[in-house]
């Protein structure tokens, strides 16, 4: 039986050989945020010299990609990455995704959107029939963080304003916002939920990958890596 942290880090091989077998050289990389995306930045580091550069989804990835002598561009300067990696906190049977555990959603879709193919890279926990039992991230901004909380609760939804761990400060996102955590959604419709928290002022992004979701999902299981398509 194998570890969560082992079924990642052998999602996170298993995404490099992915990214190495499509990719020709020279090519630009999107690369995500989180452990899991962690384990692949350094899976992937012996082989930097493979693309001509990566764009990055947060100041976290961007810090390690650099140390490990990775060229992290701007995003502005790149118009189309052939491929996107990233862990995901929830994954259904279609491919939609429920991302934001580590606060940097709206940069990991910024750069999902710019990629052709989005492989989704996480362990078989993250599978659910249905998302919402992972809280939703949404990032706000601060000066509207009572009304999106009061148009939340409409939804039903349980609204959190994250803290740093074991803190009582308020997290701070790279993009100087911040996130309310909604919990006790069933989302059964992410595609349209997704577009409709898309509409309340002050929201900037939400959690969900649903109209851009995964293309590719590498999944850890008991069994090992398992390759799963989306169409
Ligand atoms: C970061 O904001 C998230 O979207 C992560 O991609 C997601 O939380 C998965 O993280 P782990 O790989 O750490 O589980």
């Amino acid at each position: 039986m194998y570890t969560q942290d082992q079924l990642k880090a052998m999602v996170a091989e298993a995404a490099k050989d992915e990214v190495l077998k499509a990719m020709a050289p020279g090519g630009i990389l999107g690369v995500g945020t989180g452990s899991t995306a962690n384990l692949f930045i350094d899976a992937l580091a012996p082989h930097k010299d493979y693309f001509s550069g990566v764009i990055s989804s947060s100041q976290a990835s961007t810090e390690r990609l650099r140390k490990h002598g990775f060229n992290v561009l701007d995003s502005n300067a790149v118009n189309a990455v052939p491929m996107y990696v990233d862990g995901a906190d929830e994954i259904d049977p279609q491919g939609h995704m429920l991302k934001g555990g580590g606060g940097a959603l709206t940069r990991e879709k910024i750069v999902a959107q710019l990629a052709q193919s989005f492989i989704c890279i996480c362990d078989a926990s993250k599978q659910v029939d249905v998302m919402g039992k992972f809280p939703l991230p949404v990032e706000v901004i601060p000066m509207a963080q009572a009304q999106v909380t009061r148009e939340l609760e409409k939804l039903g939804g349980r609204v959190t304003l994250r803290q740093v761990k074991d803190t009582n400060q308020t997290f701070v996102t790279d993009n100087q916002a911040w996130i309310l955590d909604v919990a006790g959604l069933s989302i059964t419709d992410p595609v349209q939920l997704e577009s409709d928290l898309n509409q309340i002022p002050g929201v900037i992004c939400n959690g969900l990958f649903a109209r851009r979701k995964a293309n590719i999902l590498l999944i850890g299981e008991a069994q090992g890596v398992r390759r799963q398509i989306f169409n």
